[in-house]
């Protein structure tokens, strides 16, 4: 069975999704725990997980109850605050922190209200900014390292920028960052601190991605954010985002309202996964699956001489390959094997990638090993490997040695792509 959907090209917009080699979306009929089904009735492992948002995995009993109470009318109304309501806002500050807590629907939404919020409250017009924060246009940069005319400046990642520009922050209202745990490292969170501390501008953590990934809380010891936004690991796959911090910086929220701020569905598979995702155990589970995954991916393409590494860990991975070719071809054959991954980005298997899930996920990779064995001996992992695995994942530059005039070549040759 096909269903071309992208033919008719009723749809305007083109979503992030799962596609197959021509670009056309996989289609899947049903979900449950970490298994997809095809229309042929065939089980994929999802290792996507729409985009790391499904953390405790697909149709869990105890959300799907609380989503059907509360369509049923049963806790709280659209029409009206609701003591749900009350208990989100607890459970995030207890989870995150915060003076305050804001609501959205996406982590775009969030994104963009805290920048505009924050540089009003400081009253300049810079936001440095790295990592990705959602498809809002204010956030598109046509360069690298120099104000686009939203007054937002990519720096990549790279600590030289970022002390160039916080060399004289008058101007700088804020730094975003989306943090990445597989190619940053401690070095990278200590220096970035420093220097934000020392220039005395506040810093965003855009934890959309990462926020409650790791364990019950933000994902950073090292940062210490004045606002942070919270969205995939809160409601396992419902549309809610959140925000918390500093009073004064977020004070220009007052002026968010939207017509679904009270839908109850959301609310409660928001306070259902947060129970959960609060006490550290889904992470735990599925990180001791992922971790026994990865190990043994690793192990399987080093014995068939196949130039794919990984990085990350059990929570949140990717496959770092040799080049475009060996990716491509990696993609094909682990589709071959009904394996869904997130393509050149992370993948983040949720709290259903049991032990044996991970057993029958080690099976399949093993044999998508196999079929690779061979193909690729001539190639291994160099340095640009690794920065374009890491440009896939975290829109940005990995923490590797390099000079500044590196640093403007290898951004020369990634922008282009
Ligand atoms: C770090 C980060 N920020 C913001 C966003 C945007 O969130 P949303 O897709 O919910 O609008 C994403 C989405 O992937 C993200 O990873």
């Amino acid at each position: 069975m096909t269903i071309d959907i992208g033919a008719g090209k009723l749809l305007a917009q083109e979503p992030t999704c799962p596609r197959d080699a021509h670009g056309r979306p996989r289609v899947f009929v049903a979900g449950s725990g970490a298994y997809l089904t095809d229309p042929d009735g065939r089980r994929w492992i999802d290792f996507d997980n729409a985009r790391g948002s499904v953390t405790l995995g697909h149709g869990d009993e105890e959300v799907a109850e609380a989503i059907a109470r509360a369509a049923r009318g049963a806790a709280g109304v659209g029409t009206a605050w609701s003591p749900v309501l009350d208990s989100l806002l607890g459970q995030l500050q207890e989870v995150c922190g915060g003076d305050v807590i804001g609501l959205f629907r996406t982590g775009t939404a969030a994104l963009r209200s805290v920048a505009c919020a924050v540089r009003d409250a400081r009253d300049k017009p810079i936001i440095l900014s790295s990592g990705y924060h959602g498809y809002d246009p204010m956030w598109h940069c046509d360069e690298a390292f120099s104000p686009n005319e939203h007054g937002i400046v990519e720096f990549l990642f790279d600590l030289d920028v970022l002390a160039e520009w916080l060399a004289s922050p008058d101007q700088v209202a804020a730094v975003v960052i989306s943090p990445d745990h597989m190619h940053l490292g401690e070095r990278w969170y200590t220096e970035f601190t420093r220097l934000t501390r020392e220039a005395d501008v506040p810093v965003i953590a855009d934890e959309v991605k990462v926020g409650l990934r790791y364990r019950g809380g933000l994902s950073t010891d090292l940062l210490d954010p004045a606002v942070w936004i919270v969205a995939k690991c809160l409601a396992n796959g419902s549309p809610v985002a959140a925000v918390g911090g500093d009073a004064h910086l977020l004070a220009g929220l007052e002026e968010v309202s939207f017509t679904s701020y009270f839908e109850p569905t959301a609310l409660a598979a928001a306070t259902t996964t947060l129970r959960r995702m609060a006490t550290g155990e889904p992470q735990r589970a599925g990180r001791a699956g992922g971790d026994r995954f990865i190990a043994h991916a690793r192990a399987a393409f080093a014995g068939a001489s196949v130039p794919i590494d990984l990085a990350g860990n059990g929570n949140l991975f990717q496959f770092v390959c040799a080049d475009d070719e060996v990716q491509d071809a990696f993609h094909a054959a682990s589709a071959a094997e009904g394996l869904l991954f997130f393509e050149g980005d992370n993948q983040t298997p949720s709290q259903a990638f049991t032990a044996e899930v991970a057993e029958d996920a080690c099976g399949r990779i093993g044999r998508v090993a196999e079929a690779l064995a061979g193909r690729f001996t001539d190639r291994e992992l160099t340095e640009d490997s690794w920065y374009a695995g890491a440009w896939g994942a975290m829109d940005g530059l990995a923490d590797r040695p390099r000079t500044r005039e590196q640093t403007n070549e290898i951004v020369a040759r990634l922008w282009e792509d």
